[in-house]
């Protein structure tokens, strides 16, 4: 899964100057793609996860390209003192904390009816639980030490629809969003704003590898379901982030920015697969359709 660091950057070099930022799931995947361009846009990021042998590999890559110092800490976002002694080390790291990324996922595709009561909290509990432990340490925090923070979620865009054979995911990530969205709203008195990014399809190890393997790929092509006929590059989901993150989106609040090639809405089209029909027959359907007086 190429990224080709450094990315091409949409904000100056200053952009995030003075951001302190956490990403959950930062060592691996999006959360490390973001965290690249946050490095490269002068912001300081600490990047958590289970795995310190990842962590540790990912710290000393984007050491390379950023501007900004990048840490981590250790942390299953299951765990509320996990969670705050990695607030802990970012503010003791960095002098404070005031921009939080919720990314940290886990998924993997199953009728519901073949799932543990097991493996349906295990997701819950990383995506809802993991997001929901997180934002309300650092937003009580934020609160007493009168920080006006950002907050970003990474949900999907079953969020809305929901979707079957990933019935744990969805309900969390709709979960997440109704938090960004009910947050935005209460926590602006204290400066604090709350936004998500529903990102479509972007190659990650971690996705493709519990969400489309070989077997599925080779008989569902999940690019035909996308409008624009590709999947997501990380720059342009990185940008956004960085977008979101910055004092540029300082009126941003409550707001879910969906990046996926228009692949939720072709779903959702009634005659959208319509698509298929060639040229030649729409002659023959135009002189039936015509010919209803
Ligand atoms: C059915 C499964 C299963 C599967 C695990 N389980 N995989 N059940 N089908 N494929 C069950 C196990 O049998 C067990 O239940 C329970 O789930 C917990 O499994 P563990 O392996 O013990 O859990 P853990 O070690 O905590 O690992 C969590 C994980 C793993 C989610 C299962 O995949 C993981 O670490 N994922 C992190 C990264 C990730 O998922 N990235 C993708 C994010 S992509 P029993 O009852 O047997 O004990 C994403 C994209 C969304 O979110 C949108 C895309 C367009
Ligand atoms: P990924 O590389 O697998 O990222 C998930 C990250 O979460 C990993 O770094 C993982 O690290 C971490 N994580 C999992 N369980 C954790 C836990 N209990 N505590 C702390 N960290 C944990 O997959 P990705 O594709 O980049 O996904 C990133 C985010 O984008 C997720 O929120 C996902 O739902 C969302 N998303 C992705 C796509 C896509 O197409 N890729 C589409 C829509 C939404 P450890 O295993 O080391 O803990």
């Amino acid at each position: 899964m190429s990224t080709n660091l450094p990315f091409k950057q949409m904000l100056g070099p200053d952009a995030l100057k003075g951001k302190n930022i956490v990403v959950t799931g930062g060592g691996t995947g999006l959360g490390k793609s973001m965290t690249a361009m946050f490095l490269q846009c002068g912001a300081n990021v600490l990047i958590t996860s289970r795995k310190e042998d990842v962590l540790k590999n990912t710290c000393e890559e984007l050491a390379k390209i950023g501007n900004g110092k990048i840490a981590y800490a250790v942390c299953d976002v299951r765990k509320v003192n996990e969670v705050e002694a990695a607030l802990q080390k970012a503010w003791d790291t960095f002098g404070n904390v005031n921009a939080w990324l919720n990314n940290a996922a886990g998924n993997f595709i199953s009728p519901t009816e073949r799932l543990s009561h097991k493996a349906f909290d295990t997701i819950v509990d990383i995506v809802l639980k993991g997001s929901y432990n997180c934002t309300l340490s650092v937003g009580k925090k934020w609160i007493e030490e009168k920080i006006p923070g950002v907050f970003l979620n990474i949900v999907t865009t079953y969020s809305w629809t929901g979707s079957g054979f990933v019935v744990p995911s969805a309900i969390s990530k709709a979960g997440v969003l109704a938090m960004t969205r009910s947050l935005a709203v209460e926590w602006a008195k204290y400066g604090i704003r709350s936004n998500a990014i529903a990102p479509g399809p972007f190659p990650t190890e971690g996705a493709w590898s519990r969400l489309f393997p070989e077997e599925l790929s080779k008989k569902l092509d999940p690019l035909q379901r996308i409008p624009l006929r590709r999947f997501g590059n990380h720059e342009e989901l990185a940008n956004l982030a960085a977008y979101l993150m910055s004092d540029f989106s300082g009126y941003v609040n409550g707001e879910v920015v969906t990046i996926d090639g228009g692949e939720w809405l072709q779903g959702g089209g009634e005659f959208n697969n319509l698509d298929v029909i060639p040229s030649e027959m729409w002659d023959v359907l135009e002189r039936m359709v015509r010919g209803k007086k």
